[in-house]
């Protein structure tokens, strides 16, 4: 493992010389994320789009973890999609693709998929980033889960969030005022808000996990598209 760390935010870290990045809060929430999101993945087929994707970490470790699926890591830095790119051959995974440069600000995003896959989604994973990014990264990831997923398919969203306008902790309110004083348009987001966006683009309210630390895995379910 690499002794060197990421914040995985929008700045420079130093990397392997390889490019791998190390994300400590990985090492902290990933076997928790599993096992939310594990139990209907493990019973799934077809591919597996993370948006965000930081180190790369999840999207390889989950990969490792569900042979039977095709990951497709992705996010917007240079050095990230070179840390996912660097993991991937670092750890050979032949479930695991190239990471692809897709950016949650752009209302029409689409996700390059190969002849195999199709073009629709079993399930897609954004995690620790709704909160570091403008309100409309949030509309464009649950609009694109609208279009993107097959029916029955699954948004998983882990962070903090608040429910009905009140914070879940005082950490959270604390990492919230922190979040905005650095940059106004940074924000926990509200999972009432959330829910709404959700029923515009054809998906079910969420349902909730709670994890470690005051955050909560999302899973919103793409309803079927003849009803
Ligand atoms: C706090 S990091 C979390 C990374 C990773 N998911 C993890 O949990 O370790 C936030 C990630 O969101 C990505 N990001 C920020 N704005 C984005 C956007 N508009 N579209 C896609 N990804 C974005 C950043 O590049 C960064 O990798």
């Amino acid at each position: 493992m690499p002794d060197f760390v990421a914040e995985c935010g929008m700045r420079g870290m130093p990397a392997e010389p390889d490019g791998r990045l190390d994300g400590p809060a990985f090492h902290r929430n990933h076997n928790a994320i599993w096992s939310a999101i594990g139990g209907f993945l493990s019973r799934q087929s077809g591919d597996v789009l993370e948006l965000g994707s930081g180190t790369g970490q999840h999207s390889t470790a989950f990969a490792r973890r569900s042979p039977h699926l095709t990951w497709w890591p992705s996010d917007i830095y240079h050095s990230h999609l070179a840390s996912i790119e660097a993991w991937r051959r670092h750890t050979g995974l032949a479930n695991l693709r190239a990471p692809q440069r897709i950016d949650l600000a752009d209302p029409h995003w689409t996700w390059t998929a190969d002849a195999r896959a199709g073009g629709t989604l079993t399930a897609m994973l954004c995690i620790n980033v709704l909160h570091i990014s403008p309100w409309y990264v949030s509309q464009n990831l649950i609009a694109g889960a609208g279009r993107t997923l097959r029916d029955g398919g699954r948004l998983f969203v882990y962070g903090p969030f608040m429910r009905d306008g009140a914070h879940t902790a005082p950490s959270n309110a604390a990492f919230d005022a922190t979040l905005r004083a650095e940059n106004p348009d940074w924000g926990v987001r509200d999972l009432r808000d959330l829910n709404e966006r959700a029923e515009m683009a054809g998906l079910t309210p969420a349902d909730i996990t709670a994890m470690p630390a005051n955050n909560l895995v999302l899973a919103f379910t793409r309803a079927d598209r003849q009803n």
